[in-house]
């Protein structure tokens, strides 16, 4: 199986969101859905697409999909908040669909994001997560790539759950 990953494009829009509504518990009108981001970092320059990135105090987004053949299998993406423009990027939407797991595209779509990071001259990557139990093969793998918990906060979602911010300081 050859898997190979790509920047977000017009043609895999679609499938990219219905691979994060099968993965995720998302509602599309929620600030941070997929179904405004993904078209949004395709088109930043819109008067409503700029509204978005100025509620979100986000600067720079990007995504890209990992493809079995034509088939959306996975996603990552970075992001730029005004807060820590130099510092940081920030992961997003980052998922493989389930029969692909446990075989390394994980960690291939994370290294990505790193080398992008490091290139462009910045000290972390960052990114929120919660305690959910869907997330919950997120936190070991986080956890082994060595990005710590450094913060975390009550959801506003579910009372049950936190939100954990974690960061690693790239080498
Ligand atoms: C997190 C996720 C993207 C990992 O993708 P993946 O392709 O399975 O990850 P990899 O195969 O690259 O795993 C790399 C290492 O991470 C650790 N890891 C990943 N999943 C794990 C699990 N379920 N249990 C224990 N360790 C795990 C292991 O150390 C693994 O190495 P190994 O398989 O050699 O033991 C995937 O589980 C997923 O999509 N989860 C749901 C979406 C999600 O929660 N995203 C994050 C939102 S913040």
């Amino acid at each position: 199986m050859e898997i190979k990953i790509e920047e977000l494009s017009k043609k895999y829009l679609d499938q990219a969101i219905r691979l994060i509504h099968q993965i995720f518990i998302t509602n599309p009108h929620d600030q941070d859905s997929p179904d405004i981001w993904f078209p949004a970092s395709l088109n930043p320059n819109t008067e409503d697409n700029k509204k978005h990135y100025e509620k979100l105090g986000v600067v720079k987004v990007k995504y890209f999909l990992a493809l079995d053949g034509e088939k959306v299998i996975g996603t990552t993406g970075f992001y730029t908040l005004k807060k820590d423009v130099n510092e940081a990027y920030w992961l997003g939407w980052f998922s493989v669909h389930p029969r692909y797991r446990r075989i390394g595209i994980g960690m291939r779509l994370y290294k990505l994001i790193e080398e992008k990071a490091k290139k462009a001259g910045k000290e972390f990557i960052r990114l929120y997560t919660t305690d959910s139990k869907e997330e919950k093969n997120a936190q070991k793998f986080y956890d082994k790539i060595g990005l710590k918990i450094y913060k975390t906060e009550e959801s506003t979602y579910s009372r049950r759950e936190k939100i954990l911010y974690r960061e690693k300081k790239i080498e």
